[in-house]
């Protein structure tokens, strides 16, 4: 017998599981029950199915009917940064096109920045996030790029989340635009010493005026050698070597992939490297979409995330990126949904989030809708009513 207490969540409307075992057809990922019912004991699942069948429990809290989803995990964000870019938004949005030498506006301002004011700044964008529904975060250091700023960047990080990625090679520092050499040996060498112990990732920008292959490889070969597991910005803004090296070192995930040929889908699609696409940075920077038709069809894992940062996607919001990836690259609402909670939790090689199922913490999202398509279907509109982490209601 459990020593904590047990919780019923009953009159659920329709409830989003990610388990197959409840899936009505060989094609419904989804695990969809109506009329349900989750057990919480402590803060796991301890069940979940239809509210005629529901097991006894210390208190009952009525869903009122409302949609219930899994909480939403965000496996890619840059939220360690000071400052905004709204002159280059604006700029943006008079024609200019984007381009990575934005990043050092914030690198800048990040440096000049307090612990305090980074801290600050890390929980006001977290609370944002939960608010709207995302229980479990990725965040990244990469707005620093010296040993002692990027090291800072990932202990200000790893306050908050356990999934926190080392991106020293987000661009060349500065300090080194005539030596990149050296900074690759900086970043593979005493950064990383520094770094290593305070991250669980490593993630480098494979991109023209970023890092090449070669450079890309030797960073996360590094990182893997000192027990940091890799993940890749590849293939953003344009094509390149970054997803076929994801899928070749066995990163947890290849983020963007918004210009691929069809070698590299076929890579994505015969790897575990998931495809994590990232709609609210097409939708600042003007740019095409990523085509997650192609990508589901080849039979490639995809999640969708945020980039939650101030240069290139300045969102916190997981609905909004699901009615994105549903308007415009190709997703059912089904398949947008499962992206955002089961689809991030594989791009973090996770089991026991992005899921209602016994075992999994229990975070849970109540939404002011009788169904979970609704998150696409009404855009813009606050739905998510309720947020539960690991068995506490939040919100
Ligand atoms: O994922 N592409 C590289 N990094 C971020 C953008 C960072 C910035 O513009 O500040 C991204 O889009
Ligand atoms: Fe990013």
């Amino acid at each position: 017998m459990s020593s904590s207490t047990t919780t019923l969540v009953t009159n659920i409307g329709s409830l989003v599981t990610n388990d197959t075992a409840h899936a009505e057809s060989p094609t419904d990922n989804l695990g969809l029950i109506h009329d349900a019912a989750v057990l919480i004991d402590g803060d796991r699942i301890a069940w979940a199915g239809r509210a005629a069948a529901a097991p006894p429990a210390d208190t009952a809290y009525d869903a009122k009917g409302r949609a219930v989803i899994p909480g939403f995990v965000d496996s890619h964000s840059h939220l360690v940064f000071a400052g905004d870019r709204t002159q280059e938004f604006n700029a943006r949005m008079s024609g200019r096109a984007y381009s990575a030498g934005g990043i050092r506006t914030t690198v800048a301002a990040t440096r000049a920045a307090t612990d305090e004011a980074l801290e600050a700044n890390v929980t006001r964008y977290l609370r944002e996030a939960l608010r709207q529904g995302t229980t479990t975060f990725e965040t990244k250091s990469g707005y620093g790029l010296t040993t002692h700023d990027e090291a800072r960047a990932l202990r200000i990080a790893s306050r908050h989340t356990d999934e926190v990625t080392y991106l020293g090679a987000h661009i060349v520092s500065p300090d080194y635009a005539d030596d990149p050499a050296a900074y690759v040996a900086l970043v593979t060498g005493e950064m990383l010493d520094a770094c290593a112990p305070h991250a669980r990732w490593i993630d480098v920008f494979c991109e023209k005026g970023a890092f090449d292959g070669d450079q890309a490889r030797a960073i996360l070969t590094a990182g893997k050698a000192r027990g940091l597991h890799p993940r890749i910005h590849a293939n953003q803004l344009s094509h390149g070597p970054g997803v076929q090296l994801a899928a070749e070192l066995d990163a947890a995930s290849a983020d963007h992939c918004t210009h691929l040929t069809d070698a590299d889908v076929d890579a994505l699609a015969n790897s575990r490297t998931v495809a994590t696409l990232l709609p609210g940075a097409e939708f600042s920077t003007r740019a095409a979409w990523p085509d997650a038709r192609r990508l589901l069809d080849a039979g490639a894992t995809v999640a969708l995330s945020t980039d939650c940062n101030p240069g290139s996607s300045f969102t916190s919001s997981m609905p909004f990126c699901i009615a994105l990836a549903v308007r415009d690259m190709g997703m059912t609402p089904d398949e947008a949904i499962w992206s955002a909670t089961a689809g991030g939790a594989a791009a973090l090689r996770r089991t026991d989030i992005g899921r209602v199922t016994p075992g999994a913490r229990a975070d849970l999202v109540l939404l002011d809708a009788p169904s979970h398509v609704h998150l696409a279907y009404r855009p813009g509109v606050p739905l998510v009513s309720e947020v539960w982490r690991g068995g506490v209601r939040t919100t």
